[in-house]
Formats: C-alpha cells, structure tokens, sequence
C-alpha cells in the first residue's frame, strides 16, 4: 500500500484498492476540516475511534437489513468496504434545529422537530455543497427518481434505529448526514461513515448546557476544546451499548 496506489484521498479518508476489484480499503484520518476546509486541524485518534464507531453502527444496520458497504475492518483505522461508485450527494437527516437549518431559517437552536427533516445537498466543493431542491436534483441528473424515494426510505428508517441506539448511550441524535453509493450489481448501498465527524450529538446528561453537551465535530468547529475526549465517550458508549444487546 503507498501513496501511488491511492483511488482517491478526502478530508478524512483514503480510499486504496485492493487485489480484489470488487473491494477498496478505507483508510481513516486523523485530519479535521471544517467550513468547507476552511478550518483544518488535526483531532488525535479520530481515524481509529470513527472507523470503530463506524463500523459498529454499519454491522448492526446490516443486522436490521440495510446494505452498507462495510465488509470488516482489519485494523482500528481501517475498513474494508464494497467497492461503489458515491452518488454525489450529502443527505442531511434532522430531527433537531442546529447547524445551517438554523443559519438559514431563523429557527432557534435545538427546536425539536415535528418530524424528520430530509435534505439532500450536492457534495461539490468548489460550490460549497449547495442545499439541492428537488428539481435542482433531476436537472443535475444526480440521481433518478426511483433512487432519490429509495434514498428517502433509507435515511428515515437509518434516523429512527440511530435514534433509538443513541438514546441507549444517553445521547440525543440532532442529525446527521449520510452518503450512498451504487456497487457493480448497481444496488444502492449505504457508505462512507457515520460518526461524530458526520452527526450532531448531545449528551444528555449535560442538560441544555449548549458547549458541556457537544458530543461531536461542533467541538472543534466552535473551539469547544477536549474534542479527542468527547470522541472516545462516544465510542465508549457505542461499545457498551453494542456488549448489552
Ligand atoms: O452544517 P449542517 O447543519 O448542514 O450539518 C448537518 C449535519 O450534517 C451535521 O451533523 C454535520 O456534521 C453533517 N455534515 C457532514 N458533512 C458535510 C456537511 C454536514 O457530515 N459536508
């Protein structure tokens, strides 16, 4: 494995092959961006402890019958997955105001909502991922109807397991976002991570004390400090929640 040999490296992973063209390993970093890399740091351990919580949270979707593209991971860091071609869009679920919903809303800050907000954004760097309409969306041909409604589908039966699995590790799941890919066969299959990096995540013994209870990126976003900790709290109730069931 070397530098050469690299299919494509992002903010917080790269991907290599393998000997296997159906399989890539991802490998992830410690390297923290924000603002659309605007803000870069470095949170130490983060690879290893989001590719453990990624993982974990991957296998018990599978358990409940939703593809991902995880396959194992060979090194704490490390994650072989199903070899798929990333749909380009971020799908943000949300289920508390926070973040960009409040910037460009005006809705206060940890506003519970009705139901699930299900957004779709273009993942584009160079446009800053735009918020996508849905008309947006098929003009850009960046995914089919059918795939956008099965996508839909997905994100909110995701929402409802992670919402109750984070309630279990005495954490409120404010939202997050996912990504997805089409493998060889062209079956959609849930990818990338779902860690602190990509969810909002308030611990709820803190109350409604708006820096003790960031439990994820918003801490090195806001400056918050002791990021590296709330990450590994995390992980460790991930994993204790995991042992229980
Ligand atoms: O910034 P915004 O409020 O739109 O983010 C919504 C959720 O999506 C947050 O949990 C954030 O961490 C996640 N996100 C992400 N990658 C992006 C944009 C947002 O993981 N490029």
């Amino acid at each position: 494995m070397s530098a050469h040999t690299k299919l494509y490296e992002g903010k917080a992973k790269i991907i290599y092959p393998t000997d296997d063209p159906q399989i890539f390993l991802a490998v992830f970093k410690d390297d923290a961006t924000a603002f659309n890399a605007q803000k870069r740091g470095s949170i130490q351990g983060k690879g290893a402890i989001n590719c453990s919580i990624s993982s974990k949270l991957f296998q018990e979707l599978e358990a409940r019958g939703i593809k991902t593209h995880f396959i194992d991971s060979p090194a704490p860091n490390q994650m072989r997955i199903e070899a798929v071609k990333i749909l380009p869009l971020e799908v943000v679920v949300r289920n508390i105001a926070a973040g960009s919903l409040c910037q460009q809303t005006g809705l206060a800050l940890g506003t519970v909502l009705k139901q699930p907000l299900v957004e779709f954004y273009y993942k584009n760097d160079q446009l800053g991922d735009p918020l996508l309409t849905r008309d947006r969306l098929f003009l850009m041909e960046l995914a089919t109807v059918e795939q956008v409604n099965k996508i839909t589908h997905l994100a909110l039966q995701i929402n409802e397991f992670l919402k109750e699995f984070f309630q279990q590790c005495d954490i409120t799941l404010v939202d997050f976002k996912l990504e997805f890919g089409l493998n060889s066969q062209q079956e959609l299959l849930l990818a990338d991570e779902i860690s602190p990096d990509t969810c909002r995540l308030w611990d709820i013994a803190a109350g409604n004390d708006p820096n003790r209870r960031v439990l994820d990126k918003d801490r090195f976003r806001r400056d918050l400090g002791n990021v590296e900790d709330a990450y590994q709290e995390v992980l460790r109730r991930v994993l204790k929640a995991v042992e229980r069931e």
